[in-house]
Order: structure tokens, then sequence, then C-alpha cells
């Protein structure tokens, strides 16, 4: 073959080379989501676009690095991580993994094995999914909302009837016998223990009421903690807790819905006393963070604090260290849901053995 004609099929022979690389790279830069090529030891072989986005660092500087390390914000590999089962079973895996440190922002990642040529390696496609997770959540929350509203509901009503009974009859014989009878003080205590629980009775037919009425107005957080005092007394009464109230005689109103709040709240300490079984001091405190414009409760216990390894899956739904039958896990995913719904946040501060704080901050209302 004549030499020209010869570099002349060599140019065009790296012509269709380099386009088809440049068309590789660029399909793998054109998706939007983090695809990597990750080695056996998690080390990023190769990154588009989206991922060096995701890192928050050049594209050139992701490669040779651990990819929990710059994309998860971790020193070990993510919890679930599906890339060893990949290369071992050789078949494509999926895991939804914890939240990334940097970003805050969930994924679920599929990782691909590849033909036996790239042995050792497997591609990962992280997929955001943050706000179907969020989704996810808002909707369980709203279903355990309306079944607890309803078992509420039903059993107050239940209730009752035989308490309006026991009022009628007392309150019948207080006028028959008159206060000269020896039973007269007896009979009043039947009438005003009746009394109270009809008080109780109603709060929870109040409290069942919520379900359809989304509304929010001005309201109050010390009136939402004062309103459920009455339920909080008679628990703490029961297992030897001590309650300490905190409250801010001059806090601003938040825009919130009353009966939403009280399920926060109520969430919230009652996680506080099931962690405080042998007794010990709830404190509930209100007050307003001026600085960040916001309102601020803060319920303590002094139970047996919240291991750092749950810290960041408490608000999970269905995660709950507690016996069949004594928790479902939802009680703090129903309440994040409720506080987001409020533009508002819930944080957590724990230490073993000695308690637990949870903040619920609002907006201030202006
Ligand atoms: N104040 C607290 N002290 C210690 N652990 C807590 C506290 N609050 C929550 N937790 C931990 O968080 C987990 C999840 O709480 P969550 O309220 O969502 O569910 P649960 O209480 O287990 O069940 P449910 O509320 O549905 O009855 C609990 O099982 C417990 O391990
Ligand atoms: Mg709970």
């Amino acid at each position: 073959m004549d030499p020209t004609e010869k570099i002349r099929e060599l140019e065009s022979l790296v012509e269709t080379i380099s386009r088809g690389k440049y068309m590789w790279e660029s399909t793998f830069d054109a998706i939007t989501d983090p695809v990597m090529i990750v080695s056996r030891d998690y080390t990023i072989k190769r990154a588009n676009l989206a991922a060096a986005n995701a890192a928050k660092i050049d594209v050139r500087t992701l490669v040779g690095k651990r990819c929990f390390e710059s994309l998860a914000g971790r020193s070990v590999p993510c919890r679930g991580c599906p890339l060893q089962v990949t290369l071992e079973e050789r078949s494509a895996h999926s895991f939804t993994l914890d939240p990334f440190a940097k970003s805050g922002r969930q994924h679920l990642v599929n990782a691909y094995p590849f033909s036996a040529q790239a042995e050792g390696e497997v591609v990962l496609h992280y997929r955001d999914v943050t706000e179907e997770k969020e989704l996810e959540r808002q909707l369980v929350h709203s279903e355990k909302m309306a079944a607890i509203g309803m078992l509420a509901g039903g059993v107050a009503h239940e209730i009752n009837n035989p308490l309006g009974g026991i009022l009628a009859f007392a309150q019948l014989a207080l006028r028959e016998l008159g206060k000269a009878h020896p039973s007269f003080n007896d009979l009043k205590e039947i009438e005003e223990s009746a009394l109270r629980c009809k008080r109780i009775v109603e709060d929870l037919l109040d409290f069942s009421r919520q379900r359809r009425d989304d509304l929010k107005a001005a309201v109050s957080l010390n009136e939402v903690l004062q309103k459920i005092m009455p339920l909080i007394q008679m628990q703490a009464k029961a297992s030897s807790i001590e309650v300490i109230e905190a409250f801010d005689p001059a806090l601003g109103p938040i825009c919130g819905n009353f009966h939403k709040l009280q399920q926060v709240f109520l969430n919230l300490i009652t996680n506080a006393y099931q962690a405080m079984l042998g007794g010990g001091r709830l404190t509930l405190k209100t007050y307003a963070d001026l600085k960040s414009d916001r309102v601020c409760a803060d319920i303590s216990d002094t139970g047996n604090g919240i291991p750092q390894e749950y810290l960041n899956k408490i608000f999970d739904p269905y995660f709950t260290t507690k016996k069949q039958g004594e928790g479902t896990g939802l009680g703090l995913s129903i309440s994040y849901g409720i506080v987001q719904d409020h533009s508002g946040t819930i944080e957590v501060k724990s230490r073993q053995g000695k308690g637990t704080t949870f903040t619920v901050s609002f907006p201030a209302m202006t």
C-alpha cells in the first residue's frame, strides 16, 4: 500500500477512535445522576461530571479517591454498599444509602458488574431519592395519624357513655343524700374524679378530630404543651417521673395546626417516658431564639439515651429498638413530617446513660 494512503487510513482510524471516545465521555457526562466506575477497594477509576458536582470537587481530582470518602463524606464504606456483593455474585444490586454527610441528600445506588475483561470493577449509578423518601415518610405519617385518630376517638367515645352514667348517678346521689350524710364527701370525690376523666376524654376526642383538619393558625407552643399536661401528669404519677415546666411566658405565636403539634409533643414525651422506665426527670422548656427569629421547645429526659449509631436512623419509619408490640417505630417519623410541614426543624442531642433532648423549632409568626 502506498505510504500516503496508509497514513490517511491511520488518520481516519484515529479520528474514528477519538470521536468514539468523545461520544462515550459526553454520554457519561450528559447523565445528570452521578455515575462512577469503582474498583474492589472503593477507588474511583472514572467519574462523570454529576459525580464531581455531587462530591463538590473537580472531576480530575475525584479519580483515585475512595468513593465513600469523597462522595458520602465517610471514613468507612457506606452501610449497605452493594459493591462487594455485586462483584461476588456478578449481578446487579441496589441499596438506599444513608444521607451523605456533605449534602444531606439521600441516594439509591445501583451497582452493575462489568463483563470478564474488567473484573474487579463495578459501575455505580446514584439516584437522588431525597424528595421521594420524604413523600414516602409523609404518606406513612398521614396513615398512622389517621389510625391513631380513629383509635383514640373510638376509645374516648366508648368511655364517654359509662362516664356520663357515673357522673349522673353520683350527682343524683349527692342531691338525694345532702351534705349532712356521712358518704357525701366520698360521693363528691367520685364526682370530681369523673369530671376530671371527662376533661381528659374531651381532650382525646379533640385530638382525634384533627384528622381532616389541616388548617393552620396562630398557636402558642405553651398552650399546646399545657393542653397535654393532664395526660402527661397522669402518666408521670404512674411511673414516678418528675415533670418540670419551664415555659417562657412571653413566647410569641407560630403558624401551626394545634392538634398536629400536640401529636408531635405527645410522641416526644411518650418516647421520653419509655426511656425512663426506672423513673427520672422530664423537662419541658419553651423559649424564643431571637437570633434566628424562631420559637423553640426542648423536651429533655434523663433516660437511657440513644446510641451514636442510631442517631441518624431514629426518624426513619419503622425504626424501633422496642420489643414487638411496644413500639412501631413510627412516632418520630410522624413527628418529623409534621414539623417539616410547619417549616420547622427537629434536632436531637443524646448521651448514653445520661439522657436525651429533642429540640423542635419553628419560624416565629410575624
Ligand atoms: N427520648 C429517647 N430516649 C431514648 N431513645 C429514644 C428516645 N426517643 C426515641 N428514641 C429511640 O428512637 C426509636 C424510634 O422512636 P419512635 O418514636 O419513632 O418509635 P418507637 O417509640 O420505637 O415506636 P412508636 O413511637 O411507633 O410507638 C425508639 O425505638 C428509641 O430507640
Ligand atoms: Mg415513640
